[in-house]
């Protein structure tokens, strides 16, 4: 198949003519059974029409995710929550007062209007309404229910530029409409509102802190966190490996002295032995590694800018050719919760103490 790339330029100041009725093209791509991807806030997503079945099963194959992970029906004005949830408790519309348009998003029972191809065969169903306007122009157009998991290829780190959807779902897709950079680089916060208390199945950009504010307790989900957990994650994507570069990483943990001289004389063995390095690392270590290929990611304070540049990292890794990997590991708290669910995950829990 062709896939036609539309660049959008304004997106965030308004359309011109010329992108507005590229948009209306997508949309009825969408409407018309087709797929589109597309940038949102957190990562790009894979479009297509949340109440067409075939849709949904066009979206897996896409792809090449099982079928039993369910996907995420984006929608563009609050009220079409009522469509596609059977049931919307007092606690979501405070979550929707306060986090939506943005990153976040809610489990609820699911209406009828939507089919099981669409949540994985689950009684519920997840909604978010995005803030990134390119999204919602696009959601629009779509017919107001669009259907999106991270634009990558299964297995693969969420795009957060558009040349990485082009790389994975080009041949895949109608069409891919490019909107720069996204701006929070992981995907939303999953809280399920169909138990008590709440539950995050996956931390993001808004943390449990931010949750808790609204709606008093709010527990965590554990087995998708370590491995160790015991159990299945109940958000069914969380179960599967994620997020992983080609080459092995290890996340390296202890003071920046120590972690320095253990990165750099496993480096230097490994390169000893054929292997190409890198290392995931703060601006504040600058100059202090010896590897072939290093990427700053940000300032240790800095957790937006580590969190935008994460994933991008991953994928710069594999363009590379890099087959041995070593991160800094980053604080657990607040934004720091999603950066560390990521980064472990992509490691495979290989964490090293020093
Ligand atoms: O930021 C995001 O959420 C991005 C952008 C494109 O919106 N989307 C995204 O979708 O990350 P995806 O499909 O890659 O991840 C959706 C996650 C999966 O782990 C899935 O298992 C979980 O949400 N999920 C979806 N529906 C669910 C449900 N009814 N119950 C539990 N988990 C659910
Ligand atoms: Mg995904």
């Amino acid at each position: 198949m062709e896939t036609e790339i539309i660049r959008i330029e304004q997106g965030r100041e308004g359309f011109t003519e010329a992108e507005e009725e590229a948009l209306l093209r997508a949309g009825r791509i969408i409407k018309e059974g087709g797929l589109v991807a597309f940038p949102t806030e957190t990562v790009y997503g894979l479009g297509g029409d949340a109440l067409n079945p075939g849709s949904s099963r066009k979206i897996y194959a896409a792809k090449g995710r099982p079928s039993d992970n369910p996907l995420i029906v984006h929608i563009c004005r609050f009220k079409d929550i009522y469509a596609i949830a059977r049931r919307v408790p007092e606690a979501a519309v405070k979550l929707a007062e306060a986090f939506w348009p943005g990153p976040l998003t809610m489990i609820l029972p699911r209406s009828e209007r939507v089919p099981l191809e669409t949540t994985g065969g689950l009684d519920t169903v997840a909604v978010r309404l995005p803030s990134h306007p390119v999204a919602r122009k696009l959601i629009e157009c779509g017919g107001g229910y669009v259907a999106a998991p991270s634009a990558n290829l299964s297995g693969k780190p969420s795009p957060t530029l558009a040349k990485y959807v082009i790389e994975d779902m080009e041949g895949r897709v109608e069409a891919i409409v490019d909107g720069g950079e996204v701006g929070i680089g992981l995907e939303s916060t999953i809280v399920d509102l169909t138990v008590e208390p709440p539950q995050i199945l996956r931390p993001g950009y808004v943390t449990k802190e931010k949750l808790e504010r609204l709606l008093g307790q709010v527990d965590t989900d554990d087995p998708s966190m370590s491995p160790e957990g015991g159990g299945a994650p109940r958000a069914p994507g969380m179960k599967y490996r994620h997020y992983a570069p080609r080459g092995s990483l290890m996340v390296v943990e202890g003071t920046p002295e120590r972690v320095a001289a253990y990165v750099n004389r496993q480096a230097a063995f490994q390169r000893a032995a054929g292997e190409k390095t890198g290392v995931i690392a703060t601006e504040e270590m600058h100059g202090q590694y010896g590897a072939d290929v290093i990427k700053y990611i940000g300032s240790r304070d800095d957790e937006e800018s580590i969190a935008r540049n994460l994933f991008a990292a991953l994928r710069e890794f594999d363009d590379e050719n890099v087959t041995i990997i070593y991160s800094e590991s980053f604080s657990s708290e607040g934004l720091g919760q999603a950066i560390m669910n990521r980064l472990l995950k992509a490691a495979g829990h290989q964490v090293i103490q020093v």
